[in-house]
This record gives structure tokens, sequence and C-alpha cells, in this order.
């Protein structure tokens, strides 16, 4: 690993999510000590030559599930491949999920979580806690992870009914409690009762490959949970974050509701941006298999574009992640007869950078600095971790990629560095690149060599109430509360009701 403690960025054009400047960056003992032209260095410092070359915060991907054991198996990437493979991608920081069985506490989860992810994560990462039951004790832990463990987010699952599925009235006691304790709520949003019954009825005629996962949970299935969290959150004037957005129904809920001042916020993946659900239907099991994911990939091979659209500058959706969630195909094989049986998910964290630039920013969709916005700095905004990521200034975390707007690759698992063996964006030609990554001002990647020790990350806590997201809620609290009409009592008559006979 390059040891490095004072590095010089040089000549490049640093980019934040506001504005970019020809300016250089001096790096020291992890930090940035300095952003401008003619900075004084340490003898000994490394000058890293950026000409013609952007420089910008490290990518945030707010949604990983590195080892996840899910439907049976465990995903091949874990926390060191999973984190290598970001850093290939220009990614510094993972949010990943802990997601406890029904029944159990929470607070055991994130300890084994922590006791998983810490001696082999290589990047900086944080976590989010799944909420997939509710009584009292849950209520009283999730204060307990906000207040010591560094936990400001819960995932609530509206889909995988009798495993993690919530209903209403406990979606609604837990956004009032995230609420009360500065958190935000996120909702996986798909109906799982309809998901349950469109199942049996594709099984039922027949239909037992890919194409039935998606047909058994079309994109209204995706939208009526993603208006009825939105519904849920505003009763409990909770912010809400509608994880991994697959489907233009769904995006054009969470624009409408941004649009009527909801504080809600979207998030597409990179799977969503960059594919699409017509790869159910290939002739090769083998090739369909390998996009199941839920909510699925759609079908209607414009999605993409239109969530790309919705991305800009417009904010109806702020931020990316991925949903990294990788199964090989002898493992996704397990639903070789019954694509309810097929263990979810797609990979993404080392390729969301380059397919967000190839088809939003060389695509002409948006620039440089919604770029960022988009793949760092909302991220660190949201989930209050900014300015210490997702900024390129004085005093925040050294976590930088040094881009390439003009270099090109092809996407393929035979290149990539993720454990998993396919690549869902195989064969995809993008333009940009990251040249050299620098993790916490050590660099880890470059000229497309890693150099990371197991570990070598840090669980990076997060306070509660963001300002970013609180504000407006802690208002309408002051000012939206419902007041009773004083009048006179009423004195006229009552009629009476018969006392019921038991
Ligand atoms: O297919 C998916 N999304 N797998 C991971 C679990 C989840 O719902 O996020
Ligand atoms: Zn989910
Ligand atoms: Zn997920």
């Amino acid at each position: 690993m390059t040891t490095q403690s004072q590095i010089l960025i040089k000549g490049g054009k640093v980019v934040n999510e506001d504005f970019s400047e020809m300016t250089d960056v001096y790096i020291e003992d992890g930090v940035i000590s300095a952003v401008g032209s003619d900075l004084q260095v340490a003898a000994g410092t490394r000058v890293i030559d950026a000409t013609d070359r952007l420089v910008l915060p490290g990518g945030i991907d707010t949604h990983t599930h590195m080892e996840l054991s899910f439907m049976g198996t465990t995903a091949v990437d874990d926390f060191h491949t999973g984190t290598k493979a970001a850093f290939a991608g220009g990614t510094t920081m993972i949010l990943d999920f802990v997601i406890p069985q029904k029944g159990c506490s929470l607070l055991e989860a994130y300890e084994q979580w922590r006791t998983t992810a810490d001696p082999k994560v290589c990047c900086d990462y944080s976590l989010h806690m799944a909420v997939t039951w509710w009584d009292d004790t849950v209520k009283k832990e999730m204060e307990t992870l906000v207040r010591d463990k560094g936990v400001n987010s819960f995932k609530m699952f509206m889909a995988y009914k009798d495993v993690f599925m919530l209903r209403d009235n406990e979606l609604y006691a837990v956004f009032a409690q995230c609420k009360e304790i500065g958190a935000i709520a996120q909702v996986h949003a798909e109906n799982g009762d309809l998901i349950a019954e469109g199942a049996k009825r594709m099984l039922s005629l027949g239909i037992t490959g890919p194409e039935g996962h998606e047909m058994c949970r079309p994109e209204e299935v995706e939208a009526e949970a993603t208006q009825r969290a939105i519904t849920i959150a505003h009763a409990a004037n909770c912010p809400l974050y509608v994880v991994h957005v697959m489907s233009k129904s769904a995006a054009k809920v969470v624009a409408n509701a941004r649009r009527n001042g909801r504080v809600v916020f979207g998030e597409p993946i990179a799977a969503g941006l960059g594919t699409d659900g017509t790869n159910y239907w290939h002739k090769d099991w083998a090739h369909a298999v390998g996009f199941v994911m839920g909510p699925p990939l759609r079908p209607d091979s414009s999605t993409p574009r239109y969530l790309m659209d919705l991305l800009p500058s417009t904010d109806d959706l702020s931020v990316t992640g991925t949903d990294n969630c990788t199964f090989s195909v002898c493992q996704k094989a397990l639903g070789k007869d019954d694509f309810t049986k097929i263990p979810n998910g797609v990979n993404g964290v080392e390729d969301r950078m380059s397919v967000i630039w190839e088809k939003g920013v060389h695509s002409g969709k948006m620039d440089e600095n919604r770029f960022v916005a988009v793949t760092s700095t909302n991220a660190a905004k949201i989930f209050n971790l900014y300015p210490q990521k997702g900024r390129i200034a004085k005093g925040s975390d050294a976590d930088l990629v040094i881009w390439d707007p003009e270099a090109t690759r092809v996407i393929s698992a035979k290149t990539h560095h993720q454990a998993v063996d396919y690549n869902i964006f195989e064969g995809m030609l993008c333009h940009g690149l990251p040249v050299v990554t620098i993790s916490r001002g050590k660099v880890v990647y470059e000229n497309g060599q890693l150099f990371t020790k197991p570990g070598m990350g840090r669980y990076i806590p997060r306070k509660p109430f963001s300002e970013f997201v609180y504000n407006r809620i802690n208002q309408r609290e002051k000012v939206g509360k419902p007041c009773a009409v004083c009048r006179e009592p009423y004195t006229g008559e009552i009629i009476s009701i018969a006392p019921k006979r038991s």
C-alpha cells in the first residue's frame, strides 16, 4: 500500500456539487488540508499530476448488501471483495444494511454485522438498520442504535411477506419512532400481499422462469406501495427515503410527492439506470436469472432513460445506490424450476460511477456537478455525513477520485474486481473512468492496480437530525400541530342507544 501521508494533486479541475475550479488539493494525514494554488507543501510530498482530469469527491454507495445471507445462500461479494471493487470504480464509502430476522435483537444484529465487516472492509462504511418486526423492545433498541451506535436510518420492507414485511400500522409506529429520534425511514416499497398472490398465479400458469418474477409484481405493485409509504410517513411527519426506485410509475409517485412538498427522497440504482427487465425474457436461462432482484427491472426499455431524466436539475430523484447483493449463477440456480426461489440481487458497486457518467454525463443529461451531487454529496447530506464526506474542501476526509472523462472501458465479468461470476452490464462501453482513487489520504487504486488491506476501512457513525432532512420536519412539527376548535359545549338533545344484549 502507498504510505505517503502527504499528497498534492496538481493541475486538475476540482468538481464539487455547486461549482468546478482549476485548483490543487493538498492532503495530509487523511484529510484535505488545503485547496488552492501555489500551496506550501512538506518535503517528501507525493505529487500527482491531474492535468486534463477531474478531481471528484469519492462516490458514496447508499445501498449495499455485502455477504448477506438471503433466500438460502450468502452473497458472494463480502466486505473485502465488495469494497475493493468499490475502490476500483471510484466509490470510497458504502452504506450497508443490518437485517435482523423477525424476533431477533437489533442491537445484537448490529454487533454481529460490525464483527463481520470490520476485519474485512477496505473503504469507510456506515450501517442502516432494517426493522423487520415491531414491539416495545424494538422501539427502545432503535433509540439506543441512534444514541450509541451511530445509526440514523432504518429500512422497512413492505414486501417479503412473512419474512421481513411490516403491516401499515407497524410502519406508522416505526415512522413515528424515527421522527422522535431524528432518523430517516427507508422503505422497500412493493405490496407483499399482491406479490404473493401474483407468484401463485404465475406458477399455476406454468410460468416458472425469471420472467415470472417480473410478471407477478408489475409496476403498479411498486407504485401503490410507494404512495402508501409516503402517505404513512406524512401522517407521522417523518422523512422518507424510498430505496431502489425501479419503475416509471414509482418514480412519478416520488416526484409528485416532492413537488407537493413532502420530505421524501428517491434512490434509483445503477441496475435500473443502466439496464432493463427485457433480460428476464432472454432465451438463455443463465443470462435471464442474473437480473433477478426486487423490485424487478422493468421490461419497458425506456425506463432507464426516464429514471435518468429525473436525476438532473429537477431533483425529482436525489441520490444513487446499487443494491449490490451478488449471487453467482449456481446460487441463482436454487430457483431453476421456481422463480420465487431465485436469490434476489444484482451487482453494481464497482460500476455505478461509470454507468451514471455514461448514461448521465456522457449522454448530455447532467453536468459534472450534478454527477457529484447524485453519486456523493446528496447521500452525505441526507445521511448526515456532510461535509466530512461528499465534498472537496479543507477539513473534509481525503476521499477523492481522479477521473478521466475521456478514457473508456467495456464492462465485463472477465475484468471486474467483484467475486460474482457475471455482470449485468456486460459489454457496456463506458466513457469516464477513475484513474486514481484515494481513501482517507491513501492511494488505494491507481492505473488498474489496487493497494488495499482487509480491515483498513473505518466504521463511520452518523448523528441523528440531519439538518438537510430535519429542518422542514421540525418546522412542520411546530406549526403544523392539529388543534381543536374552541366552542360552547353542545347542550341540546342526544338520542339514547339501547344497550347491546350479550
Ligand atoms: O433484490 C434485492 N433487492 N436484494 C436485496 C434485498 C433488498 O430488498 O434490498
Ligand atoms: Zn429492498
Ligand atoms: Zn437492498
